[in-house]
C-alpha cells in the first residue's frame, strides 16, 4: 500500500433546501427583463418580503437595483440592503432562468455573495422562483460550483467565504436532487483540486495514491495502479517513453466500477500529464506556465467515476488515468525514437511535446481488453483545438454519429459546450511514418483532428469511440465567471457523469 498523500483540498459549502430564505445573511434573487429597461422584474422573494423592503426603502426594488448599476444582463449584480443582511439581484436575461441560465445565475449570485464575506463565511439563500425538483438540483449545482476557490498554500489558514447554501423552493421531491448536486459538486471540486495542485506535489505517484484514497471505500468500485515495473512487464511503451525524462515515474490507474446486473460497459481514458514541459521539444516560458493542468483529462475521468459510483448508476464503467511527467533530460526520449505501445503497434516520435497522445495510446489499447460498448477519451491534447474553439468550448471527434449524438446530449444536460470537428483523410494520411506503424503527429494544419486520427488507431473498431479535446476549457487563466473559477475548472466531469447516466437508462 502506498503511503498516503496530503494535497490541498477546498471544502464544499453545506447545502439545504427550504421554503423560505430566513436565516440567510445574503439572499440572491434574479432580475429579468429587456436589457437596460425600466420594466425589469424580480424573480424570487415573497411578495410580502418585497413589500416590507419597499416600504422601508421608500422605492421599488427593481428600479433601485437598476439605479445601483444592476441590469437583467446575465452576470450583472446589484447589492441592496435586506433585513439584517444583503439582497443580491443577479441579471438573468429576459425570462425566469431555467437550466443552464439558472445554473449560471446561481453561480454569479454566490460569487457576488463571497465578496461580501468578512472574516467568517456567509450563509447564502438562492431564491429565484425555483418550482421544480430538477430546478433545485440545477441551482444547487451552480451555487456549489460557484463557491469553489483555489485552496491557497499559505502560512496562515484562510476562511471559506461561503459557509452554507440554501435553495429556496416549494418543490416536492427536492431532497434526493440535493444529494445528486452534492455528489456532482464533490466530483468537480476533486477534479479542480487535483488540477490546481502544483506539479511538485501532484506527480504520477502521488496522483495515483490520491486517486486510490479518494475512490477506495466506495461500493462496487476498485482501483488498481500499475507502477513502472508493472508498466514494463505489460509492454506500456508509451507511458514509459514519455515518463523517461523525469525522475517521477509514470503510473497507469485503472478504476473499475462494476455494479451487479450492469449490462453496458463504458471505458473512459484520461490524459494525466502532471506537468508538460514539452520534453526535448521544450515549450516557451508562457506556454509552459499553465502545464500543471495537463492532467485535467485523467482528473475528469477519475472524479466522474467517483460520482458515478456514489450515484450507484447501473452501468459498468472502467476509468483509466494515464499518468506521466514530460521532462527534458539525458534520459528523455528523442524525436525520431520508435516505441511500442501496449498491444504491439509502433509509434515514431515526431515531437516530444505531442506526449499526451502517446500515453493515451497505451490507455486506449488497454481499454480494448475490457470489451467496452463505448470508449470515450478526454485530454488537454492540442493547442490547435484551443485556437479553433477558444477557451469555453471543447472539441468532440468521432467517426460515429451515434457516439456524437450521445455525447452532445450528455453535455447539454451538463451545461458543458462541445463542438464536433471531423477526422479527415488529409490528417490521417499526414501520420504516415517511413519506419513505424504511425508517426505521433503530422502537419500543424488541423492539429486537433490529426491527434484524433492518431488515437483512433489504438481503439478497437468494434467499440463506439469518441475523443474529447479539453485543452481550452480545462483551465481558466483569465477571470472567474458564473460557476467557473480561476484555475482548474473540472471541465468534462459533468458530461461524463451524464453520459454514464444516459447509457445506463
Ligand atoms: N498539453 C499540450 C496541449 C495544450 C496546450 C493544452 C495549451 C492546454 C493548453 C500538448 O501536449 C501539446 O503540447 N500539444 C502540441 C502538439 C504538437 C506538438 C503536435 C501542441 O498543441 O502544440
Ligand atoms: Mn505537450
Ligand atoms: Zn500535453
Amino acid at each position: 500500500m502506498p503511503t498516503s498523500v496530503h494535497l490541498p483540498v477546498t471544502a464544499r459549502p453545506a447545502l439545504r433546501v427550504s421554503r423560505s430564505a430566513s436565516g440567510a445573511d445574503v439572499v440572491v434573487a434574479a432580475l429579468i427583463g429587456a436589457e437596460g429597461s425600466a420594466t425589469a422584474k424580480i424573480v424570487g422573494l415573497t411578495p410580502r418580503a418585497v413589500k416590507e423592503a419597499e416600504t422601508s426603502l421608500g422605492t421599488d426594488l427593481a428600479s433601485l437595483a437598476i439605479r445601483m448599476g444592476g441590469s437583467p444582463r446575465p452576470g450583472s449584480t446589484a447589492v441592496l440592503p435586506w433585513k439584517s443582511g444583503s439582497l443580491i439581484l443577479v441579471g438573468a436575461g429576459e425570462t425566469a432562468p431555467a437550466d443552464e441560465d439558472l445554473r449560471q445565475a446561481a453561480g454569479w449570485g454566490v460569487r457576488a455573495a463571497a465578496e461580501l464575506a468578512g472574516d467568517k463565511g456567509v450563509k447564502v439563500a438562492i431564491d429565484m422562483g425555483i418550482g421544480s425538483a430538477e430546478g433545485v438540483r440545477i441551482a444547487a449545482e451552480g451555487a456549489l460550483l460557484g463557491a469553489y476557490h483555489i485552496s491557497r498554500i499559505t502560512e496562515s489558514e484562510c476562511v471559506d467565504p461561503i459557509a452554507e447554501v440554501t435553495i429556496v423552493s416549494q418543490a416536492r421531491g427536492a431532497k434526493p436532487e440535493l444529494r445528486k448536486a452534492e455528489i456532482m459538486a464533490d466530483a468537480v471540486f476533486l477534479a479542480r483540486d487535483w488540477i490546481n495542485t502544483p506539479a511538485n506535489l501532484l506527480y504520477p505517484e502521488s496522483f495515483a495514491t490520491s486517486a486510490t484514497e479518494e475512490l477506495g471505500d466506495i461500493a462496487n468500485l476498485s482501483v488498481d495502479v500499475l507502477d513502472e515495473k508493472a508498466l514494463a512487464s505489460g509492454g506500456y511503451g508509451g507511458l514509459l517513453a514519455v515518463g523517461k525524462g523525469s525522475n517521477r515515474k509514470p503510473r497507469l490507474v485503472r478504476a473499475d466500477y462494476h455494479p451487479e446486473g450492469a449490462s453496458t460497459t463504458l471505458a473512459l481514458v484520461g490524459k494525466g500529464i502532471t506537468f508538460d514541459s514539452g520534453g526535448l521539444n521544450i515549450k516557451t516560458t508562457d506556454g509552459m506556465y499553465t502545464m500543471k493542468c495537463d492532467m485535467g483529462g485523467a482528473a475528469a475521468v477519475l472524479a466522474a467515476i467517483k460520482a458515478i459510483a456514489r450515484l450507484e448508476l447501473p452501468i459498468h464503467v472502467i476509468g483509466y488515468g494515464c499518468m506521466a511527467e514530460n521532462m527534458p533530460s539525458g534520459k528523455a526520449w528523442r524525436p525520431s525514437d520508435v516505441v511500442t505501445i501496449h498491444g504491439g503497434r509502433t509509434v515514431e516520435n515526431s515531437n516530444s511535446d505531442a506526449e499526451g497522445r502517446i500515453v493515451m495510446a497505451d490507455g486506449l489499447a488497454r481499454s480494448t481488453e475490457d470489451n467496452p460498448d463505448m470508449v470515450v477519451d478526454i485530454a488537454t491534447l492540442t493547442g490547435a483545438c484551443m485556437v479553433a474553439l477558444g477557451t469555453s468550448w471543447a472539441g468532440l471527434m468521432t467517426s460515429s454519429t451515434e457516439a456524437a449524438d450521445t455525447l452532445l446530449d450528455a453535455s447539454e444536460a451538463a451545461g458543458e459546450n462541445f463542438w464536433e470537428l471531423p477526422i479527415t483523410d488529409e490528417v490521417r494520411e499526414g501520420l504516415h511514418s517511413d519506419i513505424a506503424d504511425t508517426k505521433s503527429s503530422g502537419s500543424r494544419a488541423g492539429g486537433a483532428m490529426g491527434a484524433a486520427a492518431f488515437l483512433q488507431g489504438f481503439v478497437s473498431p468494434q467499440a463506439d469511440w469518441a475523443h474529447l479535446d479539453i485543452a481550452g476549457p480545462a483551465f481558466n487563466e483569465s477571470k472567474a465567471h458564473d460557476y467557473i473559477p480561476l484555475g482548474g475548472t473540472g471541465f468534462g466531469v459533468r458530461t461524463l457523469v451524464h453520459l454514464a447516466a444516459n447509457l445506463a437508462s
